[in-house]
Formats: C-alpha cells, sequence, structure tokens
C-alpha cells in the first residue's frame, strides 16, 4: 500500500504544531531560518542520552563503542543520502558556516597566492561570502562577485566573463535565501572545472528541499548544515572528494585528529576524524543523522513535490496582494518556497511584529545576505516568508489574513 504523503500528515510528526501562540494556530514559516524537528529526530537525541551517552573513539566499554557505531553510521546517512563515493568523505561541522570556514582555512589560505582569483554570487549569505573576503585579504586573492539577472536568477552569461586561468575557487549557494532561486550548480561546476579552479557549493538552503546527489553535480565540495533539515542545531558536515582532503592541512588542532603524538610533533588520523578535533557533537551528529532517516522515509521527490505545491499556491496568493513588494520570480519552477518582501510605507520589522500578534513567525531584517538586498534594492531588509513540508494552504492564508492587517492598522 502507498503511504499517502502530504503537509497534513507530516505536520503531525512535530510536536511543535501541538502548541498555540498566544491562543493562536502557530504558523511557522521562518524555515530558511531553521526547520522545525520531528518527533523522530528528538526521540533519537533523547534515546542517546538516556541509553549510550558516552565518548567516542576513546574507551573500550560498551556505552562507547555504542556511541561510536551511531556517531559513524550517521556519517554514513549522510553519505548515502548526497550520494558521496565513501563515508569518509563527510566531515561532521557545527554547521554551514564552520563548513566554509574549514575550507577557506584549510586549503583557500594554504593555496592562495597573490593574483588568484576566488568567484562567488552577489547572492551568497554571509557564510559563504565573509569567510572569502577574509582568504582573499590575507592572500592577496582577489573577489568577484557573478551578477543576477533582472528575473533574479544567476547571470551565467556574467560568470562566464569572469572565470579566467587565475580563477582557483568557486564557492556558490545551492540555493538564495532572499529570493529562493535554485542555482544551476551542475553548470557552474562544470565551467569552472574547464578552467581548474575548485568548486564548492553551500548547500545550507538547498539541501533540506532538492534531492542531491553530489557525484552529477560534480562539486569538490558540498557543505551542508542540519537544523534546516529537520535535525537538530550546532551540526552540520562538509563533504569533500578524498583525494582533496587527503592533501589539506587539518583546520583544528587537538584531540582525535592525530594518529600519533610526540614532544617534536603529530602525525593525523585518518578521514574524516582528521577534520574533527575534540569532543564531538555526539548526540547532534545522530540527531543529523535521524532527520536524514526521516527525509528519505518522505523521500526527496515527495519533498519537492509537496513544497512545489505549496510554493504554487504561496506564490498565488502573496503576488495577488496589494501594495507589497515580492523579491522573487513570478514563476513556480527553478525556486524554493521563499518569498522576501515589503509592503510599501511599512518597516519589515513592523510587519513580522503584527503578523507575530497573528501567531505568524516570519523572519524579518537584512536575512544574512546584505550585499544581494542592496543589490535588488531593499537595503532597508525585508520581511520573508519560507515555507517547509509541513506547511498547509491554511497556513498561507492566515499569514495573508495577517499582512492584509498590517495594511489596516498602518492605513496603507
Ligand atoms: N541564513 C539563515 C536565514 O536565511 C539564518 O535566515
Amino acid at each position: 500500500m502507498i503511504k499517502e504523503i502530504s503537509a497534513e500528515t507530516l505536520r503531525k510528526d512535530f510536536p511543535i504544531f501541538e502548541r498555540t501562540i498566544r491562543g493562536k494556530k502557530l504558523v511557522y514559516l521562518d524555515n530558511a531560518a531553521t526547520s522545525q524537528k520531528p518527533i523522530q529526530v528528538i526521540s533519537k537525541i533523547e534515546e542517546f542520552y538516556k541509553m549510550h551517552n558516552a565518548n567516542i573513539h576513546r574507551s573500550v566499554h560498551l556505552l562507547s563503542y555504542e556511541a561510536t557505531v551511531e556517531y559513524e553510521e550517521a556519517h554514513k546517512k549522510v553519505a548515502r543520502f548526497i550520494n558521496a563515493n565513501s563515508w569518509q568523505e563527510i566531515i561532521f561541522v557545527r554547521n554551514a558556516t564552520e563548513g566554509i570556514n574549514l575550507i577557506a582555512y584549510s586549503l583557500g589560505l594554504n593555496r592562495l597566492k597573490e593574483g588568484d582569483e576566488i568567484i562567488i554570487a552577489i547572492s551568497e549569505h554571509h557564510s559563504n561570502l565573509v569567510p572569502w573576503q577574509f582568504v582573499a585579504r590575507k592572500t592577496g586573492a582577489k573577489l568577484k562577485y557573478i551578477d543576477i539577472n533582472d528575473d533574479y536568477t544567476l547571470s551565467i552569461d556574467n560568470y562566464k566573463k569572469l572565470l579566467t586561468e587565475r580563477t582557483k575557487i568557486v564557492s556558490v549557494g545551492h540555493a538564495s535565501n532572499i529570493t529562493g532561486i535554485i542555482n544551476p550548480v551542475k553548470e557552474i561546476v562544470s565551467l569552472a572545472k574547464e578552467v581548474g579552479a575548485i568548486t564548492i557549493v553551500d548547500g545550507a538552503q538547498g539541501l533540506p528541499h532538492l534531492k542531491v546527489d553530489v557525484q552529477d553535480i560534480g562539486c569538490d565540495f558540498y557543505v551542508g548544515t542540519g537544523h534546516k533539515m529537520c535535525g537538530p542545531t550546532g551540526i552540520g558536515f562538509v563533504y569533500g572528494k578524498k583525494e582533496i582532503l587527503e592533501e589539506m592541512e587539518p583546520f583544528l588542532y587537538g584531540g582525535d585528529m592525530i594518529d600519533t603524538v610526540t614532544t617534536e610533533g603529530s602525525t593525523w588520523n585518518e578521514l574524516p576524524w582528521k577534520f574533527e578535533a575534540g569532543t564531538a557533537n555526539i548526540a547532534g551528529g545522530i540527531g543529523l543523522g535521524a532527520a536524514v532517516d526521516y527525509l528519505s522515509s518522505i523521500g526527496m521527490e515527495n519533498v519537492e513535490k509537496i513544497e512545489r505545491e505549496i510554493t504554487a499556491y504561496a506564490l498565488e496568493r502573496l503576488s495577488s496582494i496589494k501594495g507589497i513588494k515580492l523579491f522573487t520570480p513570478n514563476k513556480v519552477e527553478g525556486r524554493l518556497g521563499v518569498f522576501s518582501f515589503v509592503v510599501d510605507g511599512v518597516h519589515p520589522h513592523d510587519v513580522a511584529y503584527i503578523l507575530d500578534r497573528e501567531g505568524v513567525a516570519i523572519r524579518s531584517g537584512h536575512h544574512c545576505a546584505q550585499p544581494l538586498l542592496n543589490r535588488i534594492g531593499a537595503d532597508s531588509g525585508t520581511a520573508r516568508i519560507s515555507t517547509y513540508i509541513y506547511n498547509t494552504k491554511e497556513d498561507i492564508d492566515i499569514a495573508v489574513e495577517a499582512i492584509e492587517k498590517v495594511k489596516s492598522v498602518f492605513k496603507v
């Protein structure tokens, strides 16, 4: 029997939706900031602390063995989820920001020199922007930004003009957290390969929503974060091709990342542990594994289907509101359910405040992507609705009603 999967059925897996916000239904539309957590993930973390808690890779007792096996298994789950060639290519880190920093420090600082070039997109969130500004400043490399087209898509023509034999690193987001645009990462990677550049895809916004196959994309690195894909906060990962990771210097130094240590020096542990210094976020890693299990049980094709439906409905409803400007393409294909907008004459924080009074959680401000907001003429920030697998049409209807309320309160 085929299990019916819909936002309404999935919603029941998320205990937080049992609560109310000032007596009103919780309408959670801040998913680009973080997703809610299903009971399957919450229970797995609780079970770890109740039944198996111990440090990994250190002690011979049974608890330590169980914790080690579960933590390593979580790496294997992530590897299968993104179709990595080997689980040793998966390094657990705190979040996407730390993942990009790992690559920026270990590879960028060590390999780049004056005259080299790094290419990112103007649409990057700060996690995939500020570390490269740092690398450029330290090495003398030049940082270049791919521009966007009028429909908010990345300009591949502009990208082709920026690529030269001096391009050493190309690092792009899988999807924008402001416009929802999904970037053509396979094409971007393939063009970068023609000039021999290292390629990085920042999957913070892509992986929770899209079926990802890193071997098909062909990228050297793919970075993900657990908390936007039903997992806990404080855990993310870097996928890197084994031959490149083998050659890289470690990022952080200390316990667990070593093989031998003498007073003269140290040698490094095998992958991925060479990059996981100190006691890991063990429960977080196991929680991430549970999140991967959860999304896999739904099937990423179903996730995409459910999200396309709610995106189409939200686009239709939001674009029919008079007096708001949407910074998003007027189409359902090639984008996620992310809708940045301004209500004419009302500050985005006021919009978010009034929506919160109605039980609707959205984000307002610069969304950690200031250069893009400047580029699209939204310097004072926007309000942002972002959907996920548990959002229903009723959620969107309530949000639209609340935006109408904003207009009536501010008489605009
Ligand atoms: N980058 C995250 C967001 O878009 C935090 O809200």
